[in-house]
């Protein structure tokens, strides 16, 4: 289970910035949230809100279940991608820790979730450039841009909200 603690303890520099990046506009859902920290926060800044997590595979999603434990406030969905928000009235997603190519896969796979929420947070590990590129060519949304530092390294992130 993941520990308890103040969120800065709980949390790198890289998903705090995410964290912050965040409005604070629920439901929300984290694609691909591996190990459940950030969907936790999520949760723990807005007790009663609906949080989602969301893993690809049967073993991630189980392996996601089992950090977050039976008590936890996040609910666990197993899907690729935004497939498993259809319907749940998502107002906000974060897709982070993956490459900006299956970011921009995942957007684009499901354009009816992701031009029906209010904002997403999203934080490529490798590829940045394809994934702004395709961005700003869709003129779907109105991207901000912002950076953090973690052990040296530094990760962008985007927030985008509908034009
Ligand atoms: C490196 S982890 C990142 C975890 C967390 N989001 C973070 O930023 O620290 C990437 C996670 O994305 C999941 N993933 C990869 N492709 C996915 C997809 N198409 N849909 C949902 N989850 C996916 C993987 O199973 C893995 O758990």
């Amino acid at each position: 289970m993941i520990a308890a603690g103040s969120a800065p303890a709980r949390l790198g520099p890289r998903l705090r910035h995410l964290l912050e990046l965040c409005p604070e506009e629920y439901p929300v859902a984290d694609v691909g949230s591996g190990h459940g920290r950030l969907a936790l926060e999520l949760a723990l800044r807005r007790p009663g809100a609906r949080v989602y997590a969301t893993e690809a595979r049967p073993g991630p999603a189980r392996e996601l279940r089992r950090l977050l434990g039976s008590a936890s406030p996040v609910r666990v969905l197993e899907g690729p991608g935004l497939e498993p928000l259809e319907g749940l009235g998502c107002r906000g997603a974060v897709i982070a820790g993956m490459g900006g190519h299956t970011i921009r896969e995942i957007l684009q796979a499901s354009p009816s979730v992701a031009q029906g929420l209010d904002w997403i947070c999203l934080q490529p590990m490798q590829d940045w450039e394809p994934l702004w590129s395709w961005v700003t060519t869709t003129g779907w949304w109105e991207p901000e841009v912002t950076s953090c530092w973690e052990r040296s390294r530094s990760y962008r992130s985007l927030l985008l909200r509908p034009r």
